[in-house]
Formats: structure tokens, sequence, C-alpha cells
């Protein structure tokens, strides 16, 4: 996990209706929230009530249309996702990609577009199973997500790495595996970006849950998790959000003994 705070993502996809809200409120009693960054991205039906109903935990929508002011039926602007409440929206998911036929072009000019309307934006990639299978992975990633990604570095930018075999199936890649991928993307943003590119939080996505989410932080280069299934209830997400807390708890502990040791010395 890199220096800032841990992110925790929950994208509930197409799932949800009014009453699930009530899963945010259960979430913010229990407070570990406090202590990490927690995002919801609910459907965009409940953008403007969860935004209501959410005290601390910030609202983001799970993609937007890169056009602004144009006829577009059915489509929704970053502008009016910011409006309705959301402060961060999801590019590039695999399944937009592939249901929408999404290019990397498109996903870049989403997320040009969300940054310009103050959207904080996750751009998403990753690698389908043929590709891992073939040695063909890195290649893969690297070019999505050069190409994917703004022109410009903003603060706002998120990588989230969602090998898409991983995705739903209770499958994720080793450790190694992900540390190796994150590196790799990292090495890529400060190629692109220059130092700007050092800092910017790198997700890992795919079947993380409550028994597999500290062991997901604990690996180098890993800033954070983009939860699917098991954000949807209080119950499955709140075990993530803790690991991600204890996990910011033990990084400030080893920065606080490192500083006492240096004092000493
Ligand atoms: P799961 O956590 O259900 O595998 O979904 C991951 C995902 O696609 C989040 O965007």
């Amino acid at each position: 996990m890199t220096g800032g705070s841990p992110l925790i993502v929950g994208n509930w996809k197409m799932n949800g209706t009014q009453s699930t809200l009530s899963e945010l409120d259960a979430i913010e009693a229990e407070g570990a929230h406090r202590r990490v960054k927690v995002v919801i991205c609910p459907p965009a039906t409940l953008i403007a009530t969860a935004a209501a109903v959410a005290k601390e935990i910030e609202i983001g929508a799970q993609d937007c249309h890169a056009g602004n002011g144009v006829a577009f039926t059915g489509k929704l602007s970053p502008a009016m996702l910011f409006d309705a409440g959301a402060r961060w929206v999801i590019v590039g998911h695999s399944e937009c990609r592939a249901c929408a036929g999404e290019t990397d072009d498109t996903v870049r000019e989403k997320a040009e577009r969300a940054l310009e309307a103050g959207l904080a934006v996750i751009v998403c990639v990753g690698e389908p199973k043929e590709a891992r299978d073939r040695g063909r992975e890195n290649a893969v990633v690297l070019s999505q997500l050069t190409a994917s990604i703004p022109t410009l570095a903003g603060a706002a930018l998120t990588i989230a790495y969602e090998p898409i075999w991983a995705i739903g199936t209770g499958m994720t890649p080793t450790s190694t595996q992900i540390e190796h991928m994150h590196a790799l993307i990292r090495r890529a943003l400060i190629d692109l970006y220059g130092a700007a590119g050092q800092s910017l939080p790198i997700l890992y996505g795919g079947s993380a849950n409550g028994s597999n989410a500290a062991q997901l932080l604990s690996i180098a280069g890993v800033g954070g998790l983009l939860v699917g299934g098991a954000s949807l209830s209080a119950e499955s997400f709140l075990p993530i959000v803790q690991a991600a807390a204890a996990r910011r708890e033990q990084q400030l502990c080893s920065v606080t003994s490192r500083r006492i040791k240096n004092e000493i010395n």
C-alpha cells in the first residue's frame, strides 16, 4: 500500500433501490470509514438520495458520457452527475468496455470531461483471461492504461487494476502478480506524468471481500480496493473497511516508530 490513506470504493453495479440506502447508515454508524476514505457508487437512480443520506461517505457514479449539453438520449454528463451529488466517477469499467463497445479513446474523453466537471475519476484497466494465459497481461494493461488516461495529470485521478477474469469469480491473482502489475502501472504513470504520477492511488479490484481484504491491502503498491459484490451490504462491506482502517493504523505506527528511532540515533 502506498503512503496515503487507503481508498475503498464500492461499486454497486446494477443493484440497489431506495431501501438499500440504509446500508450507508449502517456503514457510517460503525465508524471505521473515518480512518480511511470510503466511496460508494450506487446506480445513477440513487445518486441524489445517497448523497443526501451519506454524511461522510462520498458518492460516485459508475459511468458518464463524454458529451455535455448535447442531445444524447439516456446518457448522463459529468456535470449532471456532479449536480446530483456525485463527487467521483468510474470510467472504463470492463463491463462498460465490453457491453457498450467502449474504446480507450472514449474512456479518456470521459475521464477528461469528468475531471473538468470537478469529479474525481477512477479509470479501470485489466486484462481478460486469454491475455493472462498467453503471458500478454502486461502489454494489454499498459496499452489500455496509456490510451485511457487523461493527457494531463490531475490529482483527482485514480487507477483501478481489475483483471477481468477475477471480477465476480472468486478468483484473484497471486500477491506477486498484483504487486508486479501495480509496479508496472506506477512506472507508466511516472513516465507519463513525471513526479505527479508518483502519488496517484492504484486500486485493486476483482473478488475482494472481507476475508482477503487485509492480505490484498498488504501488497506493495495497492492503494485501496474497488469492490463489487461485497459492497452491497454493510455486513459484507464493513470487514473490508475495517481491514483498511487496521492497515492504515499499522502504517502510521511504523512511520512513528521510524521517526522515534531516527531521533534517538
Ligand atoms: P467483484 O468484487 O464482485 O468481483 O467486482 C469487482 C468490480 O468489478 C468492481 O468494479
